[in-house]
Parts: structure tokens; sequence; C-alpha cells
């Protein structure tokens, strides 16, 4: 009788602790629902957030399809990616920080009939090839005359390029001069070197003539002497 008792109250016993054990186990997890729910509220706010500023960031530049918003620049300009290249502003930035993917090539690819205008195999975006020619003809007409002598180069000759220079002169040196492969504005097809890689083509009569008149037809001299630090170049008079 008495050991019937006790496995009674031991039964009572079991059951008192597992209830305690389910309603414990029910308030865990009651808790952890809302702080979920709470958090995922947190989330969702700071998204909209985020979505909010790139909004007001780009509020005043019309993104293209495709084109990626970055961030804003140090000087408020808007920086984005689009097609395999950087952009502030809708206008391409190719220098040490913002390469060219390995894949970019000029959209518009140019080349024209006759060789006079660039050595080997080159060609340039189809605009600036215009305006090169339009640039030359002009000098032509003042008896100067102008050759691109290195025009769209692809990321692949850009790597040897690099590679000679970096084998022959050190690492150090090579990119005084030369931009490693993605990162040299010859391969987005709106550059050119003019008449050779001569220091002094400034001094010359054509120089002169290019270095007054080229903003005319859309062009800058893109590494200018004492610029270095900023530009990350050595001076290139072509
Ligand atoms: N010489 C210039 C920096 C280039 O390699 O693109």
């Amino acid at each position: 009788m008495r050991k019937k008792r006790k496995v009674k109250i031991l039964r009572i016993f079991i059951v008192l602790i597992l209830l305690v054990f389910i309603t414990l186990l029910f308030l865990f997890l009651k808790n952890n629902d809302s702080s979920n729910k709470n958090s995922k509220v947190v989330k969702d706010s700071n998204k909209k957030d985020i979505k909010q500023e790139k909004k007001e960031n780009v509020s005043n530049y019309n993104l293209r399809e495709n084109e990626e918003f970055i961030s804003k620049t140090k000087t408020n300009l808007n920086l984005t990616k689009y097609n395999g290249a950087y952009y502030v502003d809708g206008v391409m930035i190719v220098n040490k920080s913002y390469p060219l993917d390995s894949t970019y090539k000029p959209v518009n690819p140019y080349k024209p009939i006759t060789s006079d205008y660039i050595y080997g195999e080159d060609y340039l975006e189809k605009e600036v090839m215009e305006a090169f020619i339009k640039m030359k003809t002009e000098a032509q007409k003042l008896g100067y005359s102008l050759k691109i002598t290195s025009g769209y180069r692809s990321y692949n000759v850009q790597v040897d390029l690099y590679n000679n220079y970096l084998n022959r002169d050190g690492k150090e040196a090579a990119d005084t001069y030369s931009a490693r492969a993605g990162y040299s504005e010859h391969q987005s097809g709106l550059c050119m070197d003019i008449n050779g890689t001569n220091e002094n083509f400034l001094n010359t009569e054509t120089g002169k003539w290019v270095n007054e008149n080229a903003y005319k037809y859309g062009f800058i001299l893109r590494f200018p002497e004492n610029k270095e630090d900023i530009t990350g170049y050595n001076y290139e008079a072509w």
C-alpha cells in the first residue's frame, strides 16, 4: 500500500516537472520569435534607409540600364560602374584607382581604311577617331603631320607590354611610365600617342600646335609635366 502511494507521488512529481519544462519552452520560443520579428523590422527599415540614401545620392544623375551606383566621390560626383568601366557623372575614368575589366573593348571600334593614321592593327572608339581625323586634317592644312603611334591596346597587349618593362627596368620604375593591364587608358580606345614617344614633342612646331589646339577636338594632354603625384605617371609629351 505504501509502495503504491510512493509511485503515485512520483508520477505527480514527473508530470509537474514536465509541465514546468513545457511552460518554459513555450515562453522561450515566444520570446525568440518576437525578437526575430523586431530585428527583421530593424533590418527592413535599414534596407529602406539604404535604398532611400542611394536614391537621394543618384538623384542628380540618371543611371543607364545595367549601370550600378557605387558611391559619391569626395567632390560629390556620382561614381558608377557600367559595362566593365567606371564612370564619374557619366564620364569614363581609367587610372591607377579605377581599372577597366579585362574584357573591356571599345564599344564602337573604328579602324580607318588607310594605315596612315595608325601603326599595327590598332583602332579607336569611332567618335575619338573621327575627332582625331578632324584635328589631323586641320593640322595638315598648316603643314603639320600627325600620326597615331599607339591607339587602342587590348588587355593582353598591355600584359605583354608591362611585363617587358617589368623585366627590363623592375616594378618600381615600370610603374612610373607604364600602366598595368586593365589600368591603361589605351584599353578604352579613347586615347592615343601622337608622333612617337618623344619627350621634346611639345617643343617642336607640330607639338606646340597640338598642345594649343587639341582641346578644340576634345583632347587633353593626359600626363603633364610636374603632375606626376596626381596622375601617377611620368610626363608624356605625346
Ligand atoms: N603610358 C601609359 C601610362 C600607359 O601605359 O597607359
